[in-house]
């Protein structure tokens, strides 16, 4: 017998075809799937395992670009440009990780991004054997790349190969909740001749390549004075955007590159909390968005956010957009909120299996909770997600059919140890 569980609430936001709130809804779900998502019926409740019951239930959110095990840098480097940041702070501690670590911080972000409804995440750095394990123990769903360097090439070679055993071992695993990309880090760091070794192994290995893009003017400054072209035109000589690409920031692209962006479909993950933060830019989310681009949402590492709170990434999302452009119709609720949920789907090629609440999803869901005074009185629920609720409303969250917390209180992860073990590995990496 499959298990079966009924979701009530006041409000479903479905994601439906067309734009929908379902008021008094309910959803069910058999094993990891939606099978029913609509208004209230007749139903005996005998059949089901259990009932839940919330105010807002809407689909869980996609953190389309993280770095997740750099929860153990929250806080160590701040108030220091990219590149800066990257060689003089960042390399030298990253240098000294052990597996375990790993693991240890992967589970920190993992705590922090199901209190605050992320269901899914993309990731990409090193020993990713140990972040599948954190992700399949945990129950969250993720798509996770090995960052490959192609400044050396004995490492170059070494990440490759790593990336490989990585697929075999975990592509599709853990119920189908773990993919796996290949993760190029950049065109700074990965010369021509080895971008394309990555997508001749991304073509014979059937996955997508999830790489950084135009983040700092410097970037596309530096691309220009070395192969006279700026990195995209650069990526897309090379012949990169014939692939399933995620290319995370984008920050600084021409009114040409925005156009070739859209037309050859490259899922966009926009960071605005860490490009503020590293004083990288802003990205030209409105001309991408007019161009039809898909722009999913993520927080970056927590070293340059500091968080991973996808509430407050949306937020940050419309509010910069409106600022810059003197336009509050710039970025409206409604497309903050796909960006953070459907569009994430997309970017991570899991061809909508999530992101939405339709019939055959995947059951990654969260309920908020709305009766709180920053959320009365109720005029406008889409506003209230975007611009006055906060990541700790997030009651319960559910991946693939299993509650991974409920009332504020993860199940699947002692958070406690977790804690404990983060802080004592953190501060001996940062000693030296
Ligand atoms: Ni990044």
């Amino acid at each position: 017998m499959p298990e079966k569980i009924l979701v009530q609430a006041d409000y479903i936001l479905a994601w439906n075809e067309y734009f929908e709130i379902i008021i008094q809804g309910e959803i069910v779900i058999e094993d990891s799937n939606i099978t029913y998502q609509g208004p209230r019926q007749e139903r005996s409740l005998e059949s089901f395992s259990r009932v839940i019951s919330g105010d807002l239930v809407m689909p869980g959110f996609v953190n389309a670009h993280t770095h997740a095990a750099m929860t153990l840098f929250r806080g160590y480097a701040d108030d220091i440009p990219l590149m800066e940041w990257l060689e003089k702070k960042i390399w030298p501690v990253e240098a000294r990780l052990k597996k375990e670590d790993i693991y240890w911080g992967t589970l920190l972000a993992i705590c922090e991004m199901i209190k605050g409804g992320t269901t899914c995440f993309a990731d990409m750095y090193f020993h990713m054997e140990e972040v599948a394990r954190a992700c399949w123990e945990s129950g969250i769903r993720a798509s996770l790349a090995q960052g490959l360097i192609g400044l050396d090439k004995i490492k170059g070679m070494t990440g490759l190969k790593e990336s490989k055993s990585l697929i075999q071992n975990w592509h599709r695993k853990g119920d189908g909740r773990i993919t796996i990309m290949l993760g190029p880090h950049a065109s700074y760091t990965c010369p021509p001749a080895y971008l394309q070794k990555v997508m001749k192994m991304a073509e014979q290995l059937d996955v997508p390549i999830h790489i950084h893009l135009a983040e700092t003017r410097g970037e596309v400054e530096e691309c220009l004075k070395v192969y006279g072209k700026t990195p995209v035109n650069l990526v897309n000589d090379l012949g990169l955007f014939e692939h399933d690409i995620l290319a995370a920031h984008c920050v600084h692209l021409s009114p040409g590159e925005i156009d070739l962006l859209a037309e050859k479909e490259v899922a966009i993950a926009h960071n605005p909390g860490s490009n503020l933060k590293l004083g990288s830019g802003v990205a030209p989310l409105i001309d991408l968005l007019k161009k039809d681009a898909l722009v999913s949402l993520g927080t970056d590492g927590a070293a340059s956010n500091n968080n991973l709170d996808m509430v407050e990434e949306m937020r940050l999302a419309a509010l910069l957009q409106k600022g810059l452009g003197e336009d509050a119709r710039a970025i409206p609720a409604q497309t903050a909120l796909k960006m953070a949920t459907l569009n994430g789907s997309g970017a991570l090629f899991l061809d909508e299996e999530v992101g939405t609440l339709r019939k055959g999803s995947k059951a990654d869901l969260i309920i908020m909770q709305l009766k709180k005074p920053h959320l009365f009185p109720l005029h406008n629920l889409l506003a209230h997600l975007v611009y006055s609720a906060g990541s700790s409303d997030v009651d319960l969250v559910m991946v693939n059919g299993k509650v991974l917390m409920e009332k504020r209180k993860l199940l699947t992860i002692d958070e406690e140890r977790v804690l404990f073990e983060t802080q004592k590995r953190a501060l001996e990496l940062v000693k030296g």
